[in-house]
């Protein structure tokens, strides 16, 4: 996959990703990451990239022509159909509070494509017509107000990359992680088997593979229902309606 990331902070990124799983990725070429300012597609001696809103108000507004120019530039460099499976997919995403609400579906979903450019917003808006004709998708990471979208694309690419194949080892598995079967994780430990009085549940030390699968899957979805009842799917929460929640969560486990 390829991904570019434009921004007025270029140098912001590289000590993120040059770390752990990300920093790893890179170094084995399974993810090609391009920072790239732009600022740089700026028409003017200062290199102006805001302006006064029209209409008034406070606050300056991104304009859209560095904007559109430097994604044209990416786009330049990778046209479309050069893929190799065929027709190339890509997406230019917005990081804004107005966009939709990043999850880990999202998250596959741009782990599936070849190209991901990603625009990080600044100041307190951007030009409506990057919005309506340059983005193909807005993305928020939740419901707070950053200062930029540096942050928020940063987010985004580890989620993403870390889905990529290659990327996660065995030992790291993405399929055991919150979210991926749509519960939250299920709880973990290491050694040492009694911490302080605070014993490691039998079950883990059983050695019985089946009934630990069973245990983990009853308290991922006893967790999901007391924490985030809102990620259960429809028919889990019409189950929940119908009793007290530690019962569903005992007949679920068995069938799970
Ligand atoms: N830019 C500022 N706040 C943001 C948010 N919550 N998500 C994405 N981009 C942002």
């Amino acid at each position: 996959m390829r991904l570019d990331i434009l921004t007025l902070f270029p140098e912001m990124f590289a000590p993120v990703f040059s770390h752990s799983i990300m920093g790893r990725a890179i170094e084995r070429n399974l993810v090609d990451i391009r920072t790239r300012n732009f600022r740089d597609y700026a028409h003017d001696r200062h290199r102006t990239v805001d302006d006064y809103p029209y209409g008034g108000g406070s606050g300056m507004v991104l304009k859209p022509e560095p904007l559109f120019e430097a994604v044209e530039a990416v786009l330049a460099e990778w046209p479309a159909g050069t893929s190799m499976g065929g027709a190339m997919r890509r997406k230019i995403v917005l990081l804004t509070p107005q966009g939709r609400r990043f999850t880990q579906e999202i998250a596959r979903d741009l782990a599936s494509l070849d190209h991901l450019v990603m625009v990080c917003g600044r100041y307190e808006g951007v030009d409506e017509r990057v919005r309506e004709h340059l983005a193909t998708d807005e993305i928020s990471i939740g419901d707070y107000v950053l200062s930029g979208g540096e942050l928020p694309a940063m987010v985004v690419a580890e989620a993403v990359v870390r889905l990529l194949p290659g990327v996660l080892g065995s030992a790291e598995s993405a399929e055991d992680d919150s979210f991926s079967a749509g519960l939250l994780q299920f709880p973990q430990y290491t050694r040492p088997p009694d911490f302080r009085g605070w014993r490691v549940p039998d079950i883990l030390l059983s050695g019985n593979h089946e009934e630990i699968a069973r245990w983990r899957h009853g308290q991922a979805l006893s967790r999901t229902v007391s924490k985030r009842p809102d990620l259960l799917p429809e028919d889990a929460l019409s189950k929940r309606e119908a009793g007290p929640a530690n019962t569903i969560v005992a007949s679920d486990a068995k069938e799970g």
